[in-house]
């Protein structure tokens, strides 16, 4: 496996954990970031001794806190939207479509994009400290990586726009009640949840379990327009006064004013 500078892969023999490192940005997904995982995807994806992969962050604070906002300082709208495709192309569908079980391990803030990435594994497991939302409107944005899509697929409608209209980050039990994840766990036992849940995933057949993804995945693409929908409108918030300010907002740590 190569060496990657924003994530770790840790192997045992039939598991894959990816780790989001980059501890002091609470983990954001930067461009650098999301090419890293697209990349480690395509090679533990064709290497068949990987049975099922693990998605976590390092540390004890965050999954991943979203986007990397610096990254949005002076992104025109055509950019922004680009940026979305890519990465709604080389991880988020990847992800929701990996031959393999992918199990996301909450280990924090689970914000943004970093939700989004849960939502697009099969299978999310918390742990209690947890803390999820879409915050996006607090930037003067909506989500881009397919947040306003497979959030009410998971949790309805009404729930998913009290959450993306707020902004509002729930915490694990909640997001539990709202069957947003599946289990919660104490902080260190959330790594042996998401093994003993894959262990048993093992036992079954492999061709099998390939074939329930692609199934299950093929009852939803009549969403396929929301997606194309939510990359132009991801794209045209950036150009927006009001996206101006939010990001100059959190990045100058005070409150945006709308
Ligand atoms: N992009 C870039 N940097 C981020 C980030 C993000 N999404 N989230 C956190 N960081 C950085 C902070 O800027 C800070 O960097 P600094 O130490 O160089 O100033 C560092 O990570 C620690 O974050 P900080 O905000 O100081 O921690 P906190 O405990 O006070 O707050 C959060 C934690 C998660 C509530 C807060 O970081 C936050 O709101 N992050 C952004 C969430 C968001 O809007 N995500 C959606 C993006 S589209």
């Amino acid at each position: 496996m190569e060496v990657y500078s924003t994530i770790l892969v840790d192997r045992d023999a039939s598991t894959a954990v990816l780790k989001i490192n980059r501890e002091s940005k609470l983990n954001a997904l930067s461009t650098e970031t999301l090419s890293e995982l697209s990349h480690a995807l395509d090679v533990l994806a064709k290497d068949s001794s990987v049975r099922g992969i693990i998605i976590t962050g390092t540390g004890s604070k965050a999954f991943i806190a979203g986007a990397d906002i610096q990254e949005f300082v002076g992104m025109n709208g055509e950019d922004a939207a680009q940026l979305a495709a890519r990465g709604q192309r080389d991880v988020m569908d990847k992800i929701e479509n990996y031959p393999k079980p992918v199990i996301a391990a909450i280990n924090g803030f689970a914000l943004g994009g970093g939700l989004e990435l849960a939502l697009s594994a099969h299978i999310r497991v918390a742990s209690s400290t947890a803390k999820l939302g879409l915050p996006e409107v607090s930037l003067g944005l909506i989500p881009g990586y397919g947040g306003t899509q497979r959030l009410p697929q998971l949790v309805g409608k009404g729930k998913a726009f009290e959450m993306i209209m707020t902004g509002d980050m729930i915490g694990a039990e909640e997001a539990l009640g709202y069957g947003l994840v599946n289990h919660v766990v104490e902080g260190a036992g959330l790594l042996g949840k998401c093994m003993e849940l894959l262990g048993r995933i093992y036992l079954r057949s492999p061709k099998a379990i390939a074939k329930v993804i692609s199934a299950v995945n093929a009852g939803f693409v009549d969403s396929k327009t929301g997606f194309q929908q939510e990359i132009s409108l991801f794209g045209a918030s950036f150009d927006t006064d009001e996206a101006k300010e939010g990001i100059e907002a959190f990045l100058e740590k005070r409150k945006p004013n709308f």
